[in-house]
């Protein structure tokens, strides 16, 4: 498959590259990031970041991905093209089933960028991406209960609360067990609900 670019008004959401490496490091590294989320390890290295990255170039080279990690980047008037946009933070479409016609969303930002709408935007154009570029059918994302800002993105969204799961989520950073809410998005009710 080709590279994937995914523009909106003020984002460009491209495929994530090795020079990314340094500032995923740097933006994922600080507590308040990685507390609700159970993928990061825990102590978080340089070499970490560069064993993702790879991983993540490898998955690129699949003739049918199974995950698209994107680096968020913010459209600059002074940019030099796309290539110069800095990664401020990641959303991925993973654990694709094309079969099933489902995927699931994740994502994280550097603390700096929080409170301006930033991920609401980005999830809005990864669900597009996943209806309508890839025919996906059903999107799941889940959220630690305690994490007020990833359950507005969603809710903002559209998405629909499915269940608790009760202690279903361990922070690796701190250790931590979380409930956590299971929402959906089934492309039939897509554009009905959300509010961005
Ligand atoms: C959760 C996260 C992605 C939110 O991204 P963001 O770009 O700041 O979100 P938005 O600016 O689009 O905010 C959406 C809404 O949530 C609110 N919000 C965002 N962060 C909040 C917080 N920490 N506390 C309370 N409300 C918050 C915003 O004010 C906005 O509300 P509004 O629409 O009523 O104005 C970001 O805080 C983050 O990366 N956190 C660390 C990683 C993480 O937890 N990932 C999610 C795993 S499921």
């Amino acid at each position: 498959m080709n590279k994937i670019v995914l523009e909106s008004d003020s984002l460009i959401l491209r495929d994530i590259k090795e020079t990314d490496i340094i500032n995923i490091f740097n933006k994922v590294s600080p507590l308040n990031v990685r507390k609700y989320l159970s993928t990061v390890p825990q102590p978080y290295t340089l070499e970490n970041a560069q064993e993702f990255v790879k991983m993540k170039l490898d998955n690129q080279l699949l003739e049918k991905r199974t995950s698209f990690d994107l680096a968020i980047t913010q459209k600059s008037l002074n940019s030099s093209g796309i290539d110069s946009l800095e990664l401020i933070g990641i959303i991925s479409l993973s654990k694709i089933d094309y079969f099933m016609g489902k995927a699931t969303i994740g994502y994280w930002l550097g603390e700096e960028y929080w409170g301006k709408g930033i991920m609401s935007k980005a999830v809005k154009r990864v669900i597009e991406f996943a209806f309508n570029d890839l025919n996906l059918n059903r999107i799941e994302i889940e959220a630690v209960v305690e994490n007020i800002g990833s359950n507005k993105v969603i809710q903002k969204n559209g998405f629909v609360f499915e269940c608790v799961q009760k202690q279903a989520m361990r922070s690796k950073a701190t250790g931590k067990l979380h409930d956590g809410n299971t929402y959906s998005l089934l492309k039939e009710d897509w554009g009905k609900s959300f509010k961005i």
